[in-house]
């Protein structure tokens, strides 16, 4: 048996026009709203790095050159850090920018994420990546994407799989659910899907386990994603595309252990600064006491 290669990219969407938090993202990406003092894409681009990738393919568009900039070398920053005596601070997001490279593709009309992935198409190179999107935070002790990789090689899967997160059965009417005769048991990790259903209404859920925007692909859907139909908003979905590709063949799910913020939705976004200053190093004891005031 061939050794199965690595998988070293991921494409991260960045295009989007963030019009849920309009007016904050008139001009500035909605990627870049901080949680405590990260913005939320550094959160997606670390979960990245810490499950093993090594390039990040940044679909991007007009007005989010901040997140160019964001990963850029800042020389300006260097002096006045050290100034500061915030050494630790500079050094870390060194490191960081040493771990990854990034590329950069443009997006010129904002025709839904499975667009955004089909722009990405060459940089892809006709390899199998990750998928992620960048404002879908998830919380793990284990980071998202390396549990859906250990569990993607250790089964030997070679087709497409979706992570899936367990939310509240009233949360459901604001995700996209698979459908599946998936096993009750929690060490079941990796099971085949039929399809992601779309907001359904509570009694028609086919399950509870949610897609938060984590994928492992292969160049197989870009061909799906061509032939998909424009699907909610009239854009072009990838959750579609992947649930057209499990018509011809077995797709998958992988169990991800975490919680998740959906960080492009302002309440989601409330919780995670929230939960996230709670569990602050420096200030988490003294904003929990202020809380509890
Ligand atoms: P969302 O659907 O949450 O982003 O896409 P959006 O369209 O910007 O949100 P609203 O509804 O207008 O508020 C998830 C990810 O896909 C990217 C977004 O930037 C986000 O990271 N995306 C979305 C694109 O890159 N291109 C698109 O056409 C749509």
């Amino acid at each position: 048996m061939t050794k199965k290669k690595k998988i070293k990219k991921a494409v991260l969407p960045v295009a989007g026009l963030g019009t849920r938090f309009f007016p904050a993202t008139r001009a500035q990406p909605k990627e870049m709203l901080p949680v405590v003092d990260k913005p939320v894409v550094q959160y997606i681009v670390e979960e990245c790095i810490q499950s093993g990738i090594e390039e990040i393919i940044f679909v991007t568009g007009r007005n989010k050159r901040a997140i160019e900039d964001h990963f850029d070398y800042l020389p300006e920053f260097e002096e006045a850090l050290l100034k500061n005596g915030m050494f630790e601070s500079l050094k870390e997001f060194d490191d960081l920018r040493k771990m990854i490279s990034f590329t950069y593709v443009r997006q010129d009309k904002q025709l839904g994420n499975g667009h955004a992935l089909l722009c990405a198409e060459k940089a892809v190179n006709g390899q199998a990546f990750v998928f992620c999107n960048a404002d879908d935070l998830i919380y793990a002790k284990e980071p998202a994407i390396r549990q859906m990789l250990r569990a993607y090689y250790k089964n030997e899967i070679v087709e497409e799989m979706i992570g899936v997160i367990e939310v509240a059965k009233q949360q459901v009417v604001k995700c996209g659910v698979i459908k599946a005769s998936y096993p009750d048991k929690k060490d079941r990790e990796v099971f085949e899907v039929e399809a992601i259903v779309e907001k359904p209404k509570i009694e028609k859920a086919p399950s509870n386990l949610a897609n938060p925007g984590r994928y492992i692909l292969t160049p197989s859907i870009f061909e799906a994603l061509r032939e998909t139909e424009p699907g909610i908003g009239g854009e072009i979905w990838i959750s579609d595309a992947f649930s057209n590709l499990g018509k011809n063949k077995p797709i998958y799910a992988c169990r991800i252990e975490g919680k998740r913020y959906d960080c492009g939705n302002k309440l989601e976004y409330l919780k995670a600064v929230v939960d996230f200053a709670k569990m602050n190093g420096e200030f988490g004891r003294d904003f929990r006491r202020w809380l509890e005031k």
